[in-house]
């Protein structure tokens, strides 16, 4: 009997002949346990979301100790959820999809080692994916049309970057902070408001009935051009607050978040025109997280219409953490032959471009 690499490496070669596969994908890296069973890289057939951050908000951040046990109970659930949403059983997929990275150690390892499993038991081909490449194919499921090549901005809990998305598989960083993420930054803004965790989107709704022009906030310097930085924001907005609190002329609370909203949101739409202007981009994706903020949406699509850039943003349900991205992203890896043997360990500090 052949062993499991060598059978795996035969499938995968007769999946990219074929050029079609159906995957079954897990995404455990940060706060939420999914899985998803994608075709084609293009057509989600089922998507099952467990969300934990009832489990953290009573600390005010994720804990990853939580968040692994909680990965460990659901996970398998999440996977029979899919499968059956998608009127499938293992036997019947093609692939077997994990995020291996970046993320938390032990939450990662409990999707590498269920995947591992899987395909093991099933005898699939193991793909490993990268948790901010999922986040940038999220936009191939929501756009049929998009191709590369395209510029993407990732605004994550822990990422904040401009990509030249030039292939599949094939990026280029364009820009990136220099200190905080720009999800995190929205975070611990919040929470100087007392917005339970996570307070981005808590603090983007509050924020739709207060004064953007109430604070106001330094413009943020970086060194490279395209670059960003969120900390030095955070911190001049955490002193405000304390300082006006200070004083007994507490702001609204609605002002603060519509200012700190707005400085941030502007912040990322400038430098990301600037980019596009400058390196003649027609085409900008969205992506992470932060892509759901309705300011950035509504800021970004009038500053690309303006200047005739055509813009593409995930469906809501698609910018936070979820899985059917990273069976995109499986779809494109299995295509170039980019398979995994049962060694697959979790990278909790993966990269996504060695640059
Ligand atoms: O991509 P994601 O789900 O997880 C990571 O890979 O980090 O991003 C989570 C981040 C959190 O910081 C959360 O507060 C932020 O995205 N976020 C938002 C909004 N929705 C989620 N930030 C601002 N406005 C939102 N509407
Ligand atoms: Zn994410």
């Amino acid at each position: 009997m052949k062993d499991y690499f060598t059978l795996a490496q035969e499938q995968a070669d007769a999946l990219r002949r074929r050029g079609s596969a159906r995957v079954l994908a897990i995404e455990t890296s940060c706060d939420e346990t999914a899985a998803a069973v994608v075709e084609d890289g293009r057509t989600i057939l089922s998507s099952a979301v467990f969300t934990q951050i009832d489990l953290h908000a009573l600390y005010g951040g994720v804990v990853p100790e939580i968040a692994s046990r909680a990965h460990v109970e659901k996970v398998d659930l999440m996977v029979d959820r899919a499968l059956k949403d998608a009127g499938m059983e293992l036997k019947d997929v093609d692939a077997v999809a994990v995020t291996y990275g970046p993320g938390l150690v032990g939450a990662l390892l409990i999707g590498v080692s269920c995947a591992k499993a899987l395909a093991f038991a099933a005898r699939k081909p193991l793909v490993p994916v990268n948790h901010i490449e999922g986040h940038i194919c999220a936009n191939y499921l929501s756009h049929p049309d998009l191709e590369p090549p395209f510029a993407c901005l990732v605004v994550s809990g822990g990422h904040s970057h401009l990509f030249s998305v030039e292939d599949y598989g094939v990026l280029r960083i364009i820009g990136q902070t220099q200190d905080d993420a720009a999800g995190e930054a929205f975070d611990k803004a919040a929470r100087v408001l007392n917005i339970p965790y996570p307070g981005g989107p808590l603090l983007d709704k509050l924020a739709e009935t207060g004064d953007p022009h109430a604070l106001k906030l330094p413009r943020p310097k970086t060194e490279g051009r395209y670059d960003y930085s969120f900390s030095g924001l955070k911190t001049a907005f955490i002193n405000a607050v304390h300082n006006a609190r200070q004083k007994g002329e507490p702001l609204k609370d609605a002002d603060l978040a519509a200012s700190f909203r707005a400085a941030v949101v502007s912040f990322l739409v400038d430098k990301a025109m600037l980019a596009a202007e400058e390196k003649h981009l027609p085409r900008l994706a969205l992506a992470g997280g932060v892509s759901a903020n309705s300011l950035l949406r509504r800021e970004m699509a009038a500053a690309c219409e303006q200047r005739g850039i055509r813009l593409y943003m995930p469906d809501l349900k698609l910018c936070g953490d979820n899985a059917a991205m990273i069976g995109s992203a499986a779809y494109y890896r299995l295509m170039r032959g980019e398979i995994a043997g049962l060694t697959l360990n979790a990278r909790p500090a993966l990269r996504l471009v060695s640059a």
